[in-house]
């Protein structure tokens, strides 16, 4: 198949321009290169023949849709939002990206679409309450962080909650800035199958971490600044009490999952959407990935655990792998245990 990949220079893009173009795919790789994300390449070199365009902007497709079957959306402003100041930064990107992305499409009659999603949109995950089942709780207070209570309780009892996987039937609360502009990306697809009319697929990628991730930005993932940790010789340093919940998946794994979601997207009946979660099956408490990466890196060092919060962090949050082996055939290859402590020693961007 002919397919246009967006965000192609990115972490993510680059492994999965690399699985599409193994798979036999005709590639068109088209990226803007945004600082925030890139830095410098160090796994792969941009790929071959890159168009480097924004795609907000109409014009600068020029013919460039010529043929394609398949549109694979990754370029968006990624990481959590640092202030209140980026808040156009993603609106920008990824909510006018993603529509100009699909009038663009539509323009040129390519009705299949597949969209980089994100855990963010689910907030904070799936609870359950001995007494009271499954619970949504609100976000953390200042207080309650200040004080060291990280567990959210249970808004009927306020006794203590136990995390559970989170399904994509679940409702979407997002809590930052990326967090929404990820849901309204959903959004637009949902729109667009049926005024095109068109098919999509969003996937809902877990905390995703391999080579090529970009160094020690406060946008960048946790991995990378207890890698960064590391390397300056200085224990990593894990928020909150270190027992948050999250599900680690290797961009090895994201680019296996978009290729699935390609295959998936092209069978679907019109005026379908599909969101499915892309995880690694394997949920990990934070402290513990921060000791598998430094395994990995030969430093016998136990993580410092601080107390510190973010406002706007969720607690536990870990998708549920099932719908998408059901549907999509996508299993994650790679364990974190593994995959965090290789990570400890692969190629990052600068
Ligand atoms: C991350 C991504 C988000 C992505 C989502 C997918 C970033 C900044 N966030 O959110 O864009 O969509 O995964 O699920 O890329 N922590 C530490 N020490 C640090 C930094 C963070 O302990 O130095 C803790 C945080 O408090 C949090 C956990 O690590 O509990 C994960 O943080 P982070 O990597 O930012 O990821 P998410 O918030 O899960």
């Amino acid at each position: 198949m002919r397919i246009l990949l967006t965000g192609a220079a990115g972490f993510i893009g680059t492994a999965t321009w690399r699985g599409l173009v193994t798979d036999g795919h005709d590639v068109v790789a088209v990226d803007l290169l945004v600082p925030e994300a890139h830095g410098v390449a160090t796994r792969d070199d941009p790929p071959a023949g890159l168009h480097v365009l924004d795609v907000r902007e109409a014009s600068a497709w020029g013919d460039l849709f010529q043929g394609v079957d398949v549109v694979v959306h990754l370029a968006a402003m990624v990481g959590a939002g640092v202030t209140a100041a980026d808040l156009p930064l993603y609106a920008g990107h990824n909510d006018l990206g993603t529509a100009a992305v699909l009038a663009a499409m539509h323009a040129a009659n390519v009705d299949r679409f597949v969209q980089a999603s994100s855990m963010v949109v689910y907030g904070e995950g799936r609870y359950t309450c001995p007494e009271h089942d499954t619970q949504s709780p609100g976000p953390r207070t200042r207080e309650a962080l200040d004080a060291g209570t990280f567990d959210t309780p249970c808004p009927v009892c306020g006794g203590p909650l136990d995390w559970a996987l989170v399904g994509e039937d679940a409702a979407l609360d997002p809590r930052s800035s990326y967090a929404v502009s990820k849901v309204a990306q959903e959004g637009y697809a949902g729109a667009w199958v049926r005024q095109a009319p068109g098919a999509a697929v969003s996937l809902r990628y877990h905390n995703v971490y391999g080579p090529g991730m970009p160094r020690d930005t406060p946008y960048s993932g946790v991995a990378a600044m207890f890698r960064s940790s590391l390397e300056r010789g200085e224990p990593p340093t894990v928020f909150e009490d270190g027992t948050q919940m999250r599900d680690f998946v290797h961009v090895d794994d994201v680019a296996r999952a978009n290729l699935a979601a390609v295959r998936a997207v092209v069978g679907l009946e019109p005026a379908t959407h599909r969101a499915y979660n892309v995880a690694s099956g394997h949920p990990i408490a934070i402290a513990d990935v921060a000791r598998h990466v430094a395994a990995g890196s030969g430093r016998d060092v136990e993580p410092r655990i601080t107390g510190q919060y973010r406002i706007g962090d969720v607690r536990h949050v870990v998708a549920s792998p099932a719908r998408a082996r059901d549907e999509i055939g996508f299993t994650a290859q790679v364990t974190p245990e593994d995959g965090l402590a290789r990570f400890a020693t692969a190629p990052l961007r600068a």
